[in-house]
């Protein structure tokens, strides 16, 4: 049902990684002229009333205007808690989004928003899986994973706020948010990700992002 007044969004971008397989902080590396930092929070602010962006200790915010900028925490879920203290106490949706994936569009973050005003208590953005999974232990392989059913998950993710906020409190230790809300009984629901929405990871990433960006003509 809609709402008679509009809910403040607020986004989270967490920048506070160490970027440790690729060897550097990755989100403060260059793509088409500006850091991935800088095309995340880009997509951020033209969809969310707030932004905070969260940074390593040792590094102060240099780009375009924001919220707030914080440190972060030794996990990205720690990370997520310093960016949720820094949120206004009126913004009732939250959407978290990784740093690393620069080629989020305002139009996927406007979508998980509007899935979590309609009334889920989050929403992710999802792709199938590509790759033929197996579960591997010490080399071995153990078995072939039935792709049925499996789905890649980004960011952004969008929750409503007091929903985070008590996953949050509640079971601080899942790998990632959407994950604290299943683990707190909440409803997740799923929206078509982006094949181009990838997670830098290697600086082979890097060079695949700007090649998207070029092709984009961004
Ligand atoms: N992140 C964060 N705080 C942490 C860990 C991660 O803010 N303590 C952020 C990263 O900066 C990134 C996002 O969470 O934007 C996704 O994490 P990941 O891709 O794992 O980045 P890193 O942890 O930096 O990389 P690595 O795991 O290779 O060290
Ligand atoms: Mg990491």
């Amino acid at each position: 049902m809609e709402r008679l007044t509009r809910e403040r969004t607020g986004a989270i971008v967490v920048a506070a990684g160490r970027g440790e397989r690729l060897g550097a902080p990755k989100q403060f590396l260059t793509a088409g002229s500006i850091r991935l930092v800088d095309h995340a929070v880009a997509a951020a602010a033209v969809t969310c009333d707030e932004v905070v962006v969260v940074l390593p200790a040792n590094q102060s915010w240099d780009g375009v205007e924001v919220w707030a900028a914080v440190v972060g925490g030794e996990t990205r879920a720690d990370s997520v808690r310093a960016g949720l203290a820094a949120l206004s106490m009126d913004i009732e949706i939250v959407v978290v989004h990784d740093a690393a994936r620069p080629l989020a569009s305002p139009e996927l973050f406007t979508l998980v928003i509007d899935v979590v005003r309609s009334g889920a208590d989050a929403a992710v953005p999802a792709i199938p899986v590509a790759d033929t999974l197996k579960r591997v232990v010490a080399d071995q392989v153990i078995e072939t994973v039935d792709r049925a059913g499996l789905a890649a998950v980004q960011t952004p993710q969008a929750f409503r706020s007091s929903v985070l906020r008590r996953a949050h409190e509640e079971a601080p230790n899942a790998t990632d948010d959407a994950g604290l809300v299943e683990a707190v009984g909440g409803r997740v629901v799923v929206v078509a990700g982006d094949a181009r929405n990838i997670k830098v990871t290697t600086l082979a990433d890097v060079a695949i992002v700007e090649a998207l960006m070029a092709e984009a003509g961004q």
